[in-house]
């Protein structure tokens, strides 16, 4: 009995450290911008989704690379909000302002006609949970954090594993629907 309560809670707590190396952390800050690189074939269509705790992943932007180098965006959700870019050849998306919302897993999609491949899993964090507010007279960072940041990041933590355990799932469905098709 304590020997199985023992192997589940070494499942638990096994399983997600070993997905934690297909998903890379960012910090991202409140209000500013962050570019999130994705490292697969500039080639191709390029994807750039999200997925949130409604576990639906999202298609944010579309795009490509057309003859002469430059950036080709076929498609963006919101304009205001997220801007394509070129680095080294390698496509990213630029978010022009980070939200609370915005603190999910992003991950780049690339179609060559035939089948997506997935790049890695990035999770978005951030160690504050609101931006500095100028309106209190007690906002000077002078307070220890550091149980704080950690909860926030263990937290963060838990929830990116979590999604991209689901994420990997539902990829894993998807293609063995596709197997049994063809
Ligand atoms: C687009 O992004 C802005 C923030 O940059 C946000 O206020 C707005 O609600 C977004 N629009 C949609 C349709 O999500
Ligand atoms: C956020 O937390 C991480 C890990 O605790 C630390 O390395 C990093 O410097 C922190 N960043 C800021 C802006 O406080």
């Amino acid at each position: 009995m304590l020997l199985s309560l023992w192997f589940v809670f070494i499942v638990i707590l096994v399983f997600p450290l070993k997905s934690l190396k297909a998903l890379k952390m960012a910090e991202a800050k409140l209000g500013h911008s962050i570019t999130l690189m994705c490292g697969m074939s500039y080639h191709h269509e390029i994807n750039w989704l999200r997925m949130g705790l409604d576990l639906k992943p999202k298609t944010l932007m579309v795009m490509g690379l057309k003859n002469d180098g430059d950036l080709s965006v076929s498609w963006n959700s919101n304009e205001s909000h997220f801007e394509g870019c070129v680095q080294n050849r390698f496509i990213g998306l630029k978010i022009l302002k980070v939200l609370h919302s915005d603190l999910v897993t992003y991950f780049c999609a690339a179609s060559n006609g035939k089948r997506m491949e997935f790049g890695e899993g990035i999770c978005l964090y951030t160690n504050h949970s609101e931006p500095t507010s100028h309106n209190t007279p007690q906002a000077t960072p002078v307070t220890p954090k550091g149980g704080l940041t950690q909860t926030h990041l263990i937290i963060a933590l838990m929830l990116c594993v979590g999604l991209l355990l689901m994420v990997l799932t539902i990829i894993a469905v998807h293609m063995k629907a596709r197997q049994s098709v063809t």
